[in-house]
């Protein structure tokens, strides 16, 4: 399953084909022979003779062509084995910083360019200041083809993102901050085990949030953890906030053939291990304080890999007075529940900062959850400068309040063409969400649309859930999109989705 192939017509050019490894989690034992574990790091080299008129890239410090269309890799520090990955296709590059540059087939390399030339600097300077050096060297992006399964994927030097992010706006920056982010969580410091994925996610979330709010602000920061702790809220009502998925630490038990971490994924690590890191800030209660610690934590762990007894227990030693204190087993916030107990975080963080931006979305979705609509009231509302997360955030709301009234929809829809027509992939998920949670039969061929166009699966399994538990006719949606879009998918996508409707 590591290694995918893909056909001319698999790519954003249609021209040549396309070949391309994701490791994370244990996927890279079927490309090479490793100990597949993230507890074991190792620098590595390869050698890569790819047919004339292909290139290829690796994760990895030196990048090298040779005679004969060879390229020659070495990565110099160490990393586990989930972070090595190659991708060989018709792509071409074009610098965007000093130690920056985007790759991507000929077609995106224009779009990729402009979408992020002059930030990626910033964002990678913001990193260093709040948590050290940047040890890697270069950092360059790959626009992946449009069914590669997730949004970024933080191979050292050289991350894999989704075409979808090219929204013409930096919209969708904050896919590259978390990627940049794991730069130091992550990528230096490394969860030992699957079972702890939220020391990765969860601290990286934190590290993302603290590099937006020096570049873009405390509020806008803010409604986009509340667009986040939306996702934890419909991932725990969907799962029930008991389900064992719903702590931090994951029993991965071996059965007969083992558990496969990659079905463990849901936004628990990362939104509750955003709590959580949250809430040992809050103990500190002085930012710059908990920066130190963090930078003291890359520092001391840094090129190892440890589990969160490991980590708890430097922040521990780092701060003795909340030792002596007894932060560690407070009634109700116990570490032990953080790690072993499912269910919604004991303590969230405070995102008031962000209300100037979430109230009036907020009261925009009641006004179109209303029997009878308020046009008057709806019309003052003026959306036009409004934030993509701001968007996102007021439709997250709607879904919520969803089925609407009868009727509502089909006016939402006539009204925002900059909503219901966007092409921008966060807002055009949640706007098939709400067709499908409204069965608005007339704007399925959005569905479709979207699903044929991209293959992200935080974004195709949450469409295909709501077609199957939706109508007749969103099953059959279901299942002729799915026929016709299947082999473009991630096999892991393409299994996800089997078990959704019932396939497998
Ligand atoms: N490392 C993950 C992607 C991943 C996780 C791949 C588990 C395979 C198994 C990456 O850093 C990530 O979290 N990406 C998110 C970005 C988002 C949280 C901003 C994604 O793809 O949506
Ligand atoms: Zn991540």
């Amino acid at each position: 399953p590591q290694v995918c192939w893909l056909t001319p017509e698999q790519t954003a050019g249609k021209q040549k084909p396309y070949m391309y490894t994701q490791g994370q989690a244990v996927l890279n034992r079927s490309f090479f022979p490793c100990f597949d574990t993230p507890s074991v790091k190792c620098t590595y080299s390869a050698t890569v003779q790819v047919p004339e008129g292909f290139t290829a890239v690796m994760s990895a410090t030196s990048w090298e062509k040779q005679k004969d269309n060879t390229f020659e890799f070495k990565m110099s520090q160490p990393i586990p084995s989930y972070l090595i990955a190659l991708a060989v296709g018709d792509i071409v590059s074009a610098d965007v910083g000093p130690r920056s540059r985007v790759w991507a087939e000929p077609c995106m390399i224009e779009a990729a360019k402009r979408e992020y030339d002059g930030v990626i600097e910033e964002f990678l300077e913001a990193g260093e200041k709040l948590f050290g050096p940047y040890v890697w060297g270069r950092y360059d992006i790959l626009f992946m083809p449009p069914s590669f399964p997730f949004g970024g994927m933080e191979n050292p030097c050289l991350t894999f993102v989704t075409p979808c992010l090219l929204a013409g706006d930096r919209s969708l920056a904050d896919v590259i901050i978390h990627e940049i982010s794991h730069s130091w969580f992550g990528n230096l410091v490394t969860n030992a085990t699957w079972g702890e994925f939220w020391l990765n996610e969860g601290f990286t979330m934190y590290a993302q949030r603290r590099i937006t709010t020096e570049v873009y602000g405390l509020a806008y920061t803010c409604l986009e953890a509340a667009t986040g702790r939306a996702l934890l809220r419909q991932h725990m009502d969907n799962t029930g906030e008991d389900h064992p998925l719903n702590k931090l630490r994951v029993v991965i038990e071996p059965g007969l053939w083992g558990v496969n971490p990659d079905d463990t994924y849901n936004e628990t690590p990362y939104e509750k291990g955003y709590c959580f890191v949250s809430y040992l800030a809050h103990l500190v209660g002085d930012q710059s304080k908990f920066d130190a610690f963090l930078q003291a934590y890359v520092n001391q762990f840094k090129f190892q890999s440890i589990t969160a007894d490991d980590a708890l227990g430097f922040f521990l030693e780092y701060f003795p007075e909340l030792k002596e204190k007894g932060v560690d087993s407070i009634p109700g916030f116990e570490f032990d529940r953080w790690l072993n107990t499912p269910g919604w975080p004991p303590y969230l963080p405070d995102l008031s900062p962000g209300e100037q931006l979430m109230k009036p979305a907020d009261k925009l979705a009641e006004l179109w959850a209303a029997h009878g609509l308020n046009m008057e009231a709806i019309e003052a509302v003026d959306i036009t400068a409004w934030r993509t997360y701001q968007l996102v955030y007021f439709l997250d709301q709607v879904l919520q309040k969803s089925p609407l009234p009868e009727g509502n929809v089909e006016r939402l829809s006539e009204m925002y063409p900059k909503i219901s027509k966007s092409q921008n992939a966060e807002l055009r998920l949640r706007w098939c969400q709400i067709v499908l949670k409204n069965n608005l039969e007339a704007e399925y061929s959005k569905v479709k649309d979207f699903l044929h166009s991209q293959g992200k699966q935080k974004y195709t399994l949450p469409l295909y859930r709501a077609m199957w538990g939706g109508s007749e006719s969103a099953r059959a949606l279901a299942m002729e999109t799915f026929s016709a879009t299947a082999p473009q998918l991630h096999v892991n996508v393409q299994n996800y989705v089997k078990k959704i409707l019932g396939l497998k």
